[in-house]
């Protein structure tokens, strides 16, 4: 028989070949970085084939086998503690996606673990999903393990999900006893260190949601399966623990030798080695698949564990840079097994020390602060939420080694008080923002000027070419200087040259993208903090970008290309505004953007379509006919002698640069430039108004931006004439005539309208509803009409007819109109209109004005409306009976 494979190396190779000989596909680890989105990092070998197992995707083969680099966050806290858990660990697994299944799975388990690994039967014990009758059955009948050794358990250890929604299943676990040595427990159920899991076989057939409800069953069942690599090797070796097999024992002893600290010496000193073991195997992994230390998301997982090792070789007394050894001492280790690891070992090296000695000193100062909070505080007592918050922000302390160095003195933290004070200062970073606007802080500004004296101004390259390949010589934040920057940063980088145009004289920072050898990150603006020094504002979107790298910049073409048509055109419609306004006109300001320009000029007054339509001629004619334009360094005596113009709010050197368009304009500019004034393309101007007193601006498109416009313009005039049912060319001539027709039309309507309000009152006025009490004649009278037809008609009956009062009520248009008109007479008789018809008003749903001659009111209760007259008409005979 050959003998059992005991080494890393063969462990794999035995399992691969074992299942690849019964039909399964070999497939390399996928990386750390899982292209399923709702994963930080890759947690087990089915990650990758997700979508074969929900069925969304077709396997090109229906088994696979793998060895999986795995990351799991889960048990951070628990790293160290325990002989048999890590962040990042190696994975055995084999899987059926709608091919075989349980049966098959458990039977071959068997066979690998007692026949290849040879481990004796007697040592070997399993659990089941309590509901699985068919897992026991096979395990017993076909497997013929005894009964005794089948341990049913529930949901929270038997059923498997990723933790996310995803595919699921319950599972069998095997576990090897390692003897009495490690534990006094009678089985898996009591004891799991002296049973250790070595194998979890998920039978996936079922669906789970976000909320970790199972909502379905699965098209297809799936097998699959996971044995951690190390915990088998632990097993096989006869190792006491995961920490001392081949895979992570050298490291374990480089830690011993670096910090001179025995394994084995004492319990605490026991953890710290094997949290340094562990992060340190995981940081080299991590990083060699191109995550790198940040504040966001799996760049914070790195960071955390970094920083948590860095605190823990400080605990074993050690100076020098461990983590970083350890992580190379990985590349020693697993090199061979994991080729990415040495061709990265040098960017390993670099980020490990870099964030090692970042974090070093802030460890140093914070430590000794916390541990002066600590000393007044007793085991069970609570460490205020604000010392957590002043160590997290002045010193840069994180919470998560606060937490954890007070709970070694069993105190906790002030949670809620720590997350109020984050709270607090998150608002107030808000406000000092809104304050500041987009400038930049003093803070920053000192770093600015050191890196201006350092390493002088940076070099433009932008007139000429829009790539280079430049030094970074600074990455700075919130006015501090970085090392590097990685994943999700944005942080202003410092090159020694650049292409990259900075804000400046109205034209915008360029944008576009910087890529070193290890990331790659988008210019989202370029600015000059000061007057010699260009920073790019950049997002790091892949990788991280290190101090003192080569960087190959990259400016976006199109848009550099269209802010320049339009700073070109500015100059050609300064010019312009000139010949046609006067000289006074002067520049007081601009925007010059890819989509669109804005110039401020000095003008007395509005300037008249007129003028600006010969200013947009001018320009255009100064385009098409297509002269160079030129640049040119002068000292600023000559340009001025040139005539060259300058203005307002820019500074200007000895030696300026002159901008010459054709053969008329001429400006002192820095800015960029089309070189033949027919690039310009056509230049529109869009608006023209007021900004102060003796100030103007225009706002004016030109290449794409003008071309879009018109053609937009055009559909817009053709569609209007559409409607109109005119030929283009004829539309003013047919809206002015439709326009005349529409005033004879509402002269014609205001005519009819009198006339029908007096027949009306005629009618109303000679019939016998009109009343005589005491002299005083009034009428009340259903008349459907609109409120204005109502309210012409009772002032006729009062001016024509000498009624005293009237009121109209009719339904028009769905509604209740009333109209009262009182007589000044009536009036003085205390018969105002407004009172009388409040009342009938409120009755049909609705309300009346305050006039006492005249009132209008009306509403939606049509059904209202023959009571709302009798009211009306009950009101002026009650008030009449009161009247002297
Ligand atoms: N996905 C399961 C686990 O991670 C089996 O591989 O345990």
């Amino acid at each position: 028989m050959t003998p059992s494979p005991r080494f890393a190396d063969e462990i794999r190779e035995a399992w691969l070949s074992f299942f690849e000989e019964r039909g399964h596909k070999r497939v390399a680890s996928s990386s750390l970085i899982p292209h399923d989105k709702s994963l930080l990092l890759t947690t087990a070998g089915m990650v990758q084939f997700k979508p074969f197992m929900l069925g969304e995707e077709k396997a090109p083969y229906r088994r696979a086998t793998s060895v999986q680099k795995c990351f799991r966050t889960t048990d951070i806290d628990r790293i160290g503690i325990t002989d048999r858990h890590f962040t990042f660990f190696e994975m055995l697994g084999n899987f059926s996606f709608g091919d075989y299944f349980k049966r098959e799975a458990l039977q071959w388990a068997w066979e690998l673990v007692t026949e290849v690994w040879q481990l004796h039967p007697d040592r070997l014990w399993v659990t089941i999903f309590e509901e699985d009758d068919e897992a026991e059955q096979i395990w017993h009948e076909l497997v013929g393990l005894k009964q005794e050794r089948i341990i049913r358990r529930g949901k929270a250890d038997n059923f498997w999900d990723m933790g996310a929604a995803g595919p699921c299943g319950p599972c069998s676990e095997i576990y090897y006893d390692r003897g009495d040595k490690f534990g006094s427990g009678a089985s898996p159920a009591d004891d799991e260190t002296r049973y250790v899991e070595i194998w979890n076989l998920v039978f996936m057939e079922f669906l789970r949601d976000d909320a970790a409800n199972v909502v379905g069953e699965l098209p297809q069942k799936n097998i699959d399966t996971g044995a951690g690599l190390e915990r088998v090797a632990m097993v096989l070796q006869g190792a006491d623990s995961v920490f001392e097999v081949d895979t992570t024992l050298p490291i374990l002893k480089e830690a011993q030798r670096l910090t001179g600290v025995r394994y084995r010496s004492s319990e605490s000193s026991d953890v710290s080695l094997r949290v340094l073991t562990d992060h340190a195997r995981a940081s080299a992994f991590l990083i060699a698949d191109g995550v790198f230390p940040s504040n966001e998301e799996r760049g914070y997982v790195l960071r955390r564990i970094i920083r948590r090792a860095v605190r823990h070789a400080r605990l074993l007394g050690a100076e020098g840079d461990v983590l970083t050894a350890l992580a190379l001492a990985t590349v020693e280790v697993l090199g061979g097994a994991y080729p990415e690891l040495k061709k990265q070992a040098a960017l390993i090296e670099r980020v490990c020390r870099t964030e090692e000695s970042r974090f070093k000193d802030t460890l140093a100062t914070g430590l000794e602060h916390l541990e002066q909070a600590l000393e007044r505080l007793s085991p069970g007592d609570v460490l205020s939420g604000e010392v957590v918050f002043r160590l997290h922000d002045t010193y840069g302390f994180p919470v998560d080694l606060t937490r954890e160095v007070a709970q070694e003195r069993g105190v906790a933290i002030d949670e809620e008080g720590f997350n109020a004070h984050m709270a607090e200062q998150r608002r107030r970073a808000r406000q000092a923002k809104r304050a500041q606007g987009s400038g930049v802080s003093e803070e920053a500004l000192g770093v600015f000027k050191e890196h201006l004296d350092r390493f002088g101004p940076t070099a433009f390259s932008g007139y000429e070419r829009l790539e280079d390949r430049a030094k970074i010589v600074a990455i700075v934040r919130d006015g501090e200087s970085l090392e590097m920057a990685g994943v999700g940063e944005v942080v202003e980088v410092l090159t020694d040259k650049t292409p990259f145009y900075g804000e400046a004289g109205g034209q915008v920072g360029d944008v576009g993208r910087i890529a070193t050898e290890t990331g790659e990150a988008s210019v989202i603006d370029t600015t000059h903090p000061l007057f010699e020094l260009t920073s790019h504002r950049v997002r790091v979107e892949k990788g991280a970008l290190f101090r003192d790298q080569g960087a190959h910049l990259v400016v976006d073409a199109v848009k550099r290309l269209r802010t320049t048509r339009h700073h070109t055109a500015t100059h050609v419609l300064h010019w312009a505004l000139r010949e046609v306004l006067g000289t006074h006109v002067k520049q007081a300001g601009s925007l010059v953007a890819p989509d669109r320009l804005r110039f401020d000029f000095s003008h007395f007054e509005q300037v008249r379509p007129e003028e600006l339509f010969q200013v947009e001629q001018l320009a255009n004619s100064k385009v098409i006919a297509d002269q160079p334009v030129i640049t040119f360094e002068t000292t600023k005596d000559e340009a001025e002698r040139l005539g060259a113009l300058a203005f307002f709010g820019d500074k200007y050197g000895e030696i300026v640069r002159v901008v010459q368009a054709g053969d008329f304009s001429r400006e002192l500019c820095g800015g960029t430039h089309v070189h033949a004034l027919g690039e310009v393309g056509p230049v529109l101007v869009l608006s023209e108004g007021s900004i102060g007193s003796n100030l103007r601006r225009i706002e004016a498109v030109s290449g794409e931006a003008a071309v879009k416009r018109m053609l937009s313009d055009r559909r817009l005039l053709s569609g209007s004439a559409a409607t109109l049912k005119a030929a283009p060319e004829k539309l003013m001539e047919r809206v002015d005539q439709l326009l005349a027709e529409l005033k004879a039309a509402q002269t014609e309507t205001r005519r009819m309208r009198e006339r029908l309000a007096s027949q009306q009152a005629a009618t109303i006025a000679s019939s016998t509803q009109v009343s005589d009490v005491k002299g005083v004649r009034f009428v009340v009278y259903h008349l459907d009409d609109t409120a204005e037809g109502l309210r012409d008609t009772a002032l006729r009956l009062r001016d024509s007819h000498g009624i005293d009062i009237s009121v109209l009520g009719g339904v028009h248009g769905g509604r209740v109109h009333l109209v009262a008109v009182s007589s000044k007479r009536a009036v003085e008789a205390g018969l105002q209109a407004a009172q009388i018809l409040a009342g009938p008003a409120r009755l049909v749903g609705g309300g009346t004005g305050k006039n006492p001659e005249l009132a209008v009111g009306g509403g939606p209760n049509t059904s209202a409306l023959g009571s709302a007259l009798d009211a009306a008409r009950k009101e002026i005979l009650d008030s009449l009976k009161s009247a002297r």
